[in-house]
C-alpha cells in the first residue's frame, strides 16, 4: 500500500449532463440522478471507512453540492473546504450552452472529438456576444481571481492543466504530505488533468479516458507523489465501464 491516500470525485450528473449541452463554466445544477449519484458516493465512502481532513473543491455548484451531499452521508458536514476556480472545469469557449450532439452532426464527430479530447486544441473563444459571455466574466465569484489576464475565454486540456497543476503542488500536496486526508470534488477535465499528471500519461494516452459522474476513485501514493495504486473506483468494473462509455458517446451525432 502507499503511504498516502487521496479520493477523487467528478460531480454527479448535472441538468447540463442531461440535455447534453456543453458546459463548461456555466453553474449547472445537478439532476435529480446527480444528487442520487452523489449521495451513493457518500454512502459506498461511509462504507469503505473512509474520513478525511480537509476537502477541495471548485467554485461552481455541481462540484460544491456533491461534495456537501458525500459529507452529509459520511457524518462530516464540518470538514474545512477549499474553494478554488483552478479545479472548475475546463472553459469551453464559444460551445459553451451547444448540444454535443448536435454540435456532432453540424461538425463531424471528428471535430467534436478534437474539441473535446485532444490535449491542446482548444474549442473555439467565447465572444462578447455569447450568451453566457456575461454572466460568467461578471460572476462575483470571480471578482478577485481569476485576475483579468488569466480569466480564460476557452480552453485546452493543457491549459486546463496549466492552472489546476500549481493547486495540486502548491496547496494540495503539502497537505498530503502533512498526512492530511483529502476528498476533491472536481470536474471530469480538472480531474483528468491531475489523473494525467500522477499516472504521467502521454498526450496521446489522456485521449482515451472518460470520467464518470458521481464515482469516487482513489489513489494510493508513495512519499514522492507517484502512485502506487491509480483510479481504484469505489464502484463494480461493469457500472464503471458503461458510466465510461456514455460519457464518450455524448460526443457522437444521433
Ligand atoms: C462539460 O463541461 O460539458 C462537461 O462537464 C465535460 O464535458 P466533456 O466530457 O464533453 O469534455
Amino acid at each position: 500500500p502507499g503511504k498516502y491516500k487521496v479520493v477523487m470525485i467528478r460531480h454527479g450528473e448535472s441538468e447540463w449532463n442531461k440535455k447534453n449541452l456543453f458546459c463548461g463554466w456555466f453553474d449547472s445544477d445537478l439532476s435529480d440522478k446527480g444528487r442520487e449519484e452523489a449521495s451513493a458516493a457518500g454512502k459506498a465512502l461511509k462504507s469503505e471507512g473512509y474520513e478525511f481532513d480537509i476537502a477541495y473543491t471548485s467554485m461552481l455548484k455541481r462540484a460544491q453540492i456533491t461534495l456537501n451531499t458525500i459529507l452529509q452521508e459520511i457524518g462530516q458536514t464540518d470538514l474545512p473546504i477549499e474553494k478554488t476556480w483552478r479545479l472548475n472545469e475546463r472553459h469551453y469557449g464559444g460551445l459553451t450552452g451547444l448540444n454535443k450532439a448536435e454540435t456532432a452532426a453540424k461538425y463531424g464527430e471528428a471535430q467534436i472529438h478534437i474539441w473535446r479530447r485532444s490535449f491542446d486544441v482548444p474549442p473555439p473563444p467565447m465572444e462578447k456576444d455569447h450568451p453566457y459571455y456575461e454572466t460568467i466574466v461578471n460572476d462575483p465569484r470571480y471578482a478577485e481571481e481569476p485576475k483579468k489576464d488569466e480569466f480564460p475565454s476557452h480552453e485546452s486540456l493543457k491549459l486546463t492543466i496549466e492552472r489546476a497543476l500549481p493547486y495540486w503542488n502548491n496547496v494540495i500536496v503539502p497537505q498530503i504530505k502533512a498526512g492530511k486526508r483529502i476528498i476533491i470534488a472536481a470536474h471530469g477535465n480538472s480531474l483528468r488533468g491531475i489523473v494525467k499528471h500522477l499516472d504521467g500519461l502521454s498526450d496521446q494516452a489522456i485521449m482515451e479516458l472518460n470520467l464518470p459522474t458521481g464515482i469516487p476513485f482513489v489513489y494510493e501514493l508513495d512519499e514522492d507523489m507517484k502512485p502506487v495504486d491509480s483510479m481504484v473506483f469505489l464502484g463494480d468494473e461493469e457500472t464503471v465501464r458503461k458510466a465510461m462509455e456514455s460519457v464518450a458517446n455524448q460526443g457522437k451525432a444521433k
